[in-house]
């Protein structure tokens, strides 16, 4: 496998599933609330993906992953499989939306807090979403992906949390998961020197309790071998030739964080 650099034909293409998948999470939020199912939550991501979107759910039959959105509850880190379960007041949920539109994908997800959260989790939720940005903040031609990963890692570390290292953030494109591996833990310095046309997820799972994790018996969702909460954000992100570009900001995000759509 090897790293593809995007035309800015492919750019504008990544621009648009970026922003449809930016679009689902801002459209799924009113319904995240206590009593509605995650097989709910993705019916309706479907639905909406299939039937307003015209795009294509790229999770749905992916390496035999039966659902068309991750859901992942608590102290579920990454993969979830929606279904029968209501969520309840108190509940931190990430939903993971993966698009196919004009042949290319668009990956985010974020966290969501149901009802009345206690202070623990949203700190969690918080710190994840701040790691994240770090990460984000070192995207630079010339950079390195440890610097990355070195950022998320210490961030979290600081405040007592653990990093997740069995997942990964990855290149994206024509293909779902493709190189370069981007890890959320490493050293300032090394690894791969990012090039302008790299695009790449950055998706940290941050956990209260330990690092390690184990796979249920369905075979797709990952969980804290600790059983403690686990949070984790992401973003696609295009390294420019003089940063970086978020593909995948949603509308209340751009205002916070002043960067421009692109049109
Ligand atoms: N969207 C996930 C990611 O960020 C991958 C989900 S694969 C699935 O890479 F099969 F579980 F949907
Ligand atoms: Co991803
Ligand atoms: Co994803």
């Amino acid at each position: 496998m090897s790293i593809t650099l995007k035309t800015s034909e492919e750019i504008a293409k990544m621009r648009v599933a970026g922003r449809l998948a930016a679009e689902v999470l801002e459209m799924i939020e009113p319904f995240v609330i206590p009593g509605v199912t995650t097989g709910e939550l993705d019916q309706i991501c479907h639905d909406y993906m299939v039937g307003v979107q015209k795009v294509i759910p790229a999770p749905l039959n992916y390496k035999g992953f039966p659902r068309s959105i991750c859901t992942s509850v608590n102290h579920q880190v990454c993969h979830g499989i929606p279904g029968p379960k209501k969520l309840r007041s108190g509940d931190i949920i990430n939903i993971d939306i993966t698009v196919i539109k004009d042949g290319y994908h668009g990956d985010t997800s974020q966290m969501f807090l149901v009802g009345e959260v206690n202070l623990r989790a949203k700190r969690l939720v918080k710190v994840c979403q701040e790691a994240m940005y770090l990460g984000i903040a070192q995207v630079r031609p010339g950079g390195r992906l440890g610097d990355i990963g070195h950022a998320i890692q210490r961030h979290a570390e600081s405040h007592g949390y653990s990093v997740v290292q069995e997942f990964c953030g990855h290149g994206i494109g024509k293909v779902f998961h493709e190189d370069p591996q981007v890890l959320h833990y490493g050293k300032p310095g090394t690894g791969l020197v990012m090039e302008p046309g790299m695009i790449f997820t950055i998706e940290p799972m941050i956990n209260l309790g330990k690092r390690y994790v184990k796979l249920l018996p369905d075979g797709w969702t990952a969980v804290t071998k600790d059983q403690s909460l686990s949070a984790q954000w992401e973003h696609m992100i295009l390294v420019t030739h003089t940063g970086h570009e978020v593909l995948t900001l949603r509308t209340r995000e751009i205002q916070t964080t002043g960067q421009k759509h692109a049109d």
